[in-house]
């Protein structure tokens, strides 16, 4: 695999303000230094895209086929609400990996169902930024 779209939803922007207890002191510009040095070791191309709104998330999705070789993916709270991420995430059929940073199996009920995860190969969980890079290496060995 070569390209993979690197795509995280709302308030990701946010890292290194926001709830800093569960998502840590890092910014989403150290997040994108991460992924990037991630990517470099692997050989992959990496492109990576975050946005607030759901529908941009989607076209990111759509324009991701034919052009991307998989996904990884945090949609933050559009994973737990959002069928049109789902659906999209389907209709490109793309390999597709689940991240979120903080273990949300172990917080909230509402955080307890992942649609986007309905149509990913793996979820990782509760590993930070380093979660990032496991996805990346899941769908580098992949052919
Ligand atoms: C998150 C978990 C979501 O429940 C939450 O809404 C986020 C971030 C995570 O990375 O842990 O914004 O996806």
């Amino acid at each position: 695999m070569r390209s993979i779209l690197v795509l995280n939803g709302p308030n990701i922007n946010m890292l290194g303000i926001r709830e800093p207890a569960i998502y840590g002191r890092e910014t989403y510009e150290a997040l994108l230094a991460y992924i990037q040095s991630a990517a470099d070791a692997l050989g992959v191309q990496v492109e990576c895209v975050q946005s607030n709104s759901e529908g941009a998330l989607v076209t990111a999705i759509q324009q991701a086929y034919g052009r991307m070789d998989g996904i990884v993916i945090n949609p933050a709270a559009y994973t737990h609400t959002s069928v049109a991420i789902l659906d999209a995430l389907k209709a490109v059929a793309l390999p597709a990996v689940e991240v979120h940073l903080s273990a949300v199996e172990t917080r909230e009920a509402f955080r307890q169902v992942s649609y986007a995860g309905m149509a990913c190969e793996k979820t990782i969980t509760g590993k930070g930024f380093a979660g990032y890079k496991e996805a990346l290496e899941y769908l580098a060995q992949k052919s």
